[in-house]
């Protein structure tokens, strides 16, 4: 059996989270992040008939039956998580009850997965139906996007045409946009129903006054489209109070999506 401290994807969580905390996005123990693995990969490290304990989900995930994740355990600092990874981590299987995670390895100071688990499963859930590929569901609090959203609408296509003017690579990294909640009670059912919801149109959704979930097949395509929507928004912050002299004009929106061949949101633009 190899050292499960070595395997790629706990590596990957390591520097994802030590990244995350650099660009001073979670603080404290905001953010947390799930990584569907392949069974196969997860039995060259871990005993996987070996189960630690249980802990209830709080909801049916029945669609996801045996599969296994890596996720950031709840009231973990991100900036611990490279110090000390059994603890800050752990690696579930939804078991054949669908309500109950199979803990295979991780927390071991007796903790528990994300609070946020419903909105990273039921958003799992939606997008494996759009793309089988899917494999992260990542949240974080990146500075400049709650900054956007005391002073912008929420509304999901007011926000995204926004931030795709921002930059001319936006429309390019994610022309399906960005959907946009309400402020809400965090940690709940009805959250993770809300940001599912949303995921059925967009890998990206932010919680107004709270943060950012982004979806991807692999740890990068998820950081990237934040990373992407957090610059943007950096931009429209440091521009907020200033004459708009240039802009890109929707035509060019539409003239960039097209030459890239994209399926973008058209009644996204104002053509
Ligand atoms: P957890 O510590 O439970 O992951 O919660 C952090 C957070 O960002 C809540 O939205
Ligand atoms: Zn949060």
């Amino acid at each position: 059996m190899k050292d499960i401290l070595s395997a790629p994807f706990v590596k990957e969580m390591q520097s994802v989270c030590s990244n995350m905390y650099r660009q001073g996005w979670d603080e404290r123990n905001g953010g947390n992040i799930s990584y569907m693995l392949d069974e196969t990969e997860v039995a060259e490290y871990l005993d996987i008939n070996k189960v630690i304990r249980t802990i209830p989900i709080g909801f049916n995930a029945s669609e996801l039956i045996g599969k296994i994740f890596i996720v950031t355990g709840t009231g973990k600092y991100f900036k611990n998580v490279e110090y000390d990874l059994e603890t800050n981590l752990g690696i579930i299987r939804i078991a054949e009850d669908g309500t109950t995670a199979e803990l295979l390895w991780g927390y071991r100071d007796g903790g528990r997965f994300t609070s946020e688990l419903p909105a990273h499963l039921m958003s799992h859930i939606v997008r494996l139906k759009h793309d089988p590929n899917n494999r992260v569901i990542m949240h974080t609090h990146p500075t400049y996007t709650l900054a956007m959203t005391h002073i912008h609408e929420l509304d999901d296509k007011k926000f995204t045409h926004t931030i795709w003017e921002m930059c001319t690579e936006c429309i390019v990294v994610f022309p399906d946009g960005i959907g946009v909640l309400p402020w809400m009670v965090c940690g709940n059912n009805e959250i993770g129903e809300a940001t599912a919801k949303k995921m059925e149109e967009f890998r990206l959704v932010v919680w107004a006054l709270h943060g950012i979930y982004g979806a991807g097949k692999n740890i990068d395509e998820a950081f990237g489209l934040i990373e992407t929507v957090e610059k943007a928004a950096k931009l429209y912050m440091l521009i907020a109070q200033m004459p708009h002299i240039n802009t890109i004009l929707d035509t060019e929106l539409k003239a960039v999506a097209e030459s890239f061949g994209l399926n973008y949101r058209k009644d996204f633009l104002n053509l």
